[in-house]
């Protein structure tokens, strides 16, 4: 598949590497252009483009930028990219932390349908609940015992079968986590973010929160992260 990943930090660079690995095609792009993007491209193995070009052409795009960051993206970026192009959402938003506070999440919308709307293209959530040193390291084969496992969620069956098949691909068991509207039950904090569940956890975590205390578990995960960053 040809794959465009937006941001070349963590996520983006580990994901795209991975997928290099795999036999995928892939287009990287930065905030800064494709000039400041050509060694890490030639690292990995993937081509080094501006935002704009890495959603042309491609079957899949990963945003993999800070959330706030989403509101910068150059406008209509998705606007002649078709319906059928899978869209993965792996921000989470962290208002103390960095992005500053974004009303309508803070009022209720689910992280990844605030960047659905944002982008104007509907967006499958994943890989937001793993931390970016297990997907570069604990990637396992198949039927390998403890294996990994990650969720998925959105609305459309068929991009959600696309991004199911890339996870279990990429070396982790895919579970499938609801619709976009259940995706709050991975967002930061709840029982089933950044633990290295296998599958079994990972079901009993996902059905474990409470949807009123979504600012809670996310305001407890920020101060964990600030606990340990001192
Ligand atoms: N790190 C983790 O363990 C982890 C795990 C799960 C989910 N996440 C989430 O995944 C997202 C990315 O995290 P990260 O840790 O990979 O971030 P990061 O290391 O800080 O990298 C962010 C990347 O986004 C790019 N970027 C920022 N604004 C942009 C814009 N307007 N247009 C294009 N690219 C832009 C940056 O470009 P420049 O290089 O040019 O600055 C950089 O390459 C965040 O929402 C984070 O919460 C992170």
């Amino acid at each position: 598949m040809r794959v465009g990943v937006v941001g070349a930090g963590s996520m983006g660079r580990t994901l795209a590497g991975h997928l290099v690995t795999l036999g995928h095609e892939v287009a990287i792009a930065n905030s800064r252009g494709p000039e400041t993007l050509a060694g890490l491209a030639t690292e990995i193995g993937a081509t080094a483009v501006s935002v704009v070009d890495a959603v042309k052409a491609v079957a899949v795009v990963i945003i993999a930028i800070p959330t706030k960051a989403v509101a910068d993206l150059p406008q209509a970026l998705f606007a002649n990219v078709p319906d059928s192009v899978v869209v993965i959402d792996v921000g989470n938003y962290h208002p103390e932390l960095r992005d500053g506070r974004i009303d309508a999440i803070d009022r209720g919308m689910l992280d990844s349908q605030w960047v659905a709307q944002q982008i104007g293209h509907p967006v499958i959530k994943a890989f937001n609940n793993i931390l970016a040193r297990s997907l570069l390291e604990k990637g396992a084969p198949r039927g390998t015992r403890g294996r990994i496992a990650l969720s998925v969620a959105g609305d459309s069956a068929d991009a959600k079968a696309t991004v199911l098949r890339l996870v279990d691909d990429l070396g982790f068991d895919a579970v499938d986590g609801g619709d976009l509207d259940n995706s709050w039950r991975q967002q930061p904090g709840t029982p089933a973010y950044c633990r290295d569940l296998d599958a079994v956890a990972l079901r009993r975590a996902l059905a474990e929160p409470d949807r009123s205390r979504i600012a809670e578990y996310r305001a407890e995960r920020e101060a964990q992260l600030r606990a340990s960053a001192n």
